[in-house]
């Protein structure tokens, strides 16, 4: 995501997991936000308040006595801010938030903060565990301010359980998160990526190019904007976008089943995954010789034609599930989608063109047409997939609502 404009308010406070936000700082600073950083005293026992200078490009706000001489730095500091996320959070801070206390630069702070506000706890299990701990947590998360739980492992203290600072890229896309509008929440979002593979043999197989890019961006906006999101995958090398639900399958008839065993439970069905028409009439149980039964120098695949997944789930959808397509084409874009939107009973479908730089299976970027049933056309431009599953989102959102 780009947070270029953004202006992000980073609280260190005295934890050894501080060190973790070093790497935090530079994921928002990539990103292309504005970064401050505040510190208490107690954490820069643990990192040199240089390094976060220098690498935010901001003086760090250390102490309300000491800047620009206006003595309002702290106020100009909160009011400038989109987001403020504190990481590690201190048991101590926790509880100096939760009762309104500011007795230092970064509470003083905090205090005048109106915008989003991510809260990353981290310290000792039992500390942690402590029912006051607990308490401002949900006093806090009362106030509106969202709460990171911590994850679990080896703590510094040598002991195990609840309490370690979550990984730096799994902060930055949970406040990241917090940039979006929660116009999905309540829905739940079926989603299928990536291609399918059906075997010919133990060692060989039928795909395609899909790397899977645009439905997992679809799955991973869509989880951002608020929605439960399924996602039915085939073979791909991504990662599942953070609080998506991966059902991972192969042929086409795995997807079949699992998109179909999961259509009940959806608002919104986006099929973005490249299907394989044609399938084996038979797998091999051993692996086909070269100098087999069949003819030197020739071989003969029998192909029998796949189900239809997305034909499938247009003649059993009910009438308040909205069904989106897509359609590959190399030529006749807005013919063979509009076909495809009423042979297979969808509501919207999205085109494009592959076989285009910066557009189709392995780019990072598309280039898309949507059509509706109701006769609406968007012809967005070539942009990341990123921006392109927001703006389908956008138009579903607009469509159903
Ligand atoms: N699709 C599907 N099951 C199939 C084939 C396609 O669910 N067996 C879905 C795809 O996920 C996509 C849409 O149908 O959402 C269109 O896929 P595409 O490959 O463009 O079209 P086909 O229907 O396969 O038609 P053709 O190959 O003739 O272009």
């Amino acid at each position: 995501m780009t947070l270029n404009g953004k202006h992000v308010f980073l609280g260190v406070t005295g934890g050894i997991a501080a060190y973790k936000c070093v790497e935090l700082l530079r994921l928002f600073k990539k990103a292309g936000a504005d970064v401050v950083v505040a510190m208490t005293r107690a954490a820069t026992r643990f990192v040199g308040p240089a390094t976060f200078e220098v690498l935010s490009e901001n003086p760090v706000l250390l102490d309300l006595w000491e800047g620009s001489g206006s003595g309002v730095a702290h106020i100009e500091v909160a009011s400038k801010s989109d987001l403020a996320v504190i990481a590690p959070a201190t048991a101590n801070f926790i509880g100096k938030l939760a009762h309104g206390i500011a007795d230092d630069a970064l509470t003083t702070t905090m205090l005048a903060m109106t915008c989003p506000v991510l809260i990353c706890p981290s310290m000792n299990t039992d500390m942690y565990q402590n029912i006051r701990v607990q308490k401002n947590l949900d006093l806090l998360e009362e106030s509106g301010i969202h709460i990171l739980d911590p994850d679990s492992g080896v703590l510094a203290c040598k002991t195990a359980g609840a309490g370690r600072l979550p990984e730096p890229w799994f902060i930055f896309d949970r406040a990241c998160a917090l940039f979006y509008k929660k116009d999905l929440k309540g829905k739940t979002i079926l989603v299928s990526a990536g291609p399918t593979v059906e075997a010919i043999d133990p060692v060989r197989f039928l795909s395609n190019h899909s790397s899977g890019k645009m439905g997992y961006a679809i799955a991973g906006a869509a989880e951002k904007r608020g929605a439960r999101v399924i996602l039915v995958s085939g073979p791909v090398s991504l990662d599942a976008p953070v609080g998506v639900e991966r059902v991972s399958v192969e042929s086409c008839d795995q997807m079949y089943d699992a998109m179909l065993g999961s259509l009940g439970q959806a608002d919104i069905i986006i099929k973005v995954a490249a299907v394989g028409d044609f399938k084996p009439v038979s797998v091999q149980a051993h692996k086909i010789k070269k100098n087999g039964e069949q003819d030197q120098g020739h071989m003969t695949l029998e192909l029998t034609q796949n189900k239809d997944i997305l034909k499938a789930i247009g003649l059993k959808k009910r009438t308040n599930q909205y069904l989106v397509g897509f359609a590959a084409e190399t030529r006749d874009l807005e013919t063979y989608a509009k076909g495809k939107m009423e042979k297979k009973h969808l509501d919207m479908i999205a085109a494009n063109i592959v076989g285009k730089s910066g557009s189709g299976f392995k780019a990072d970027t598309n280039k898309v047409k949507l059509f509706t049933r109701d006769g609406l056309v968007t012809d967005l431009p070539l942009m990341s997939k990123e921006k392109v599953a927001h703006a389908i989102l956008d138009a579903v959102v607009q469509a159903i609502s």
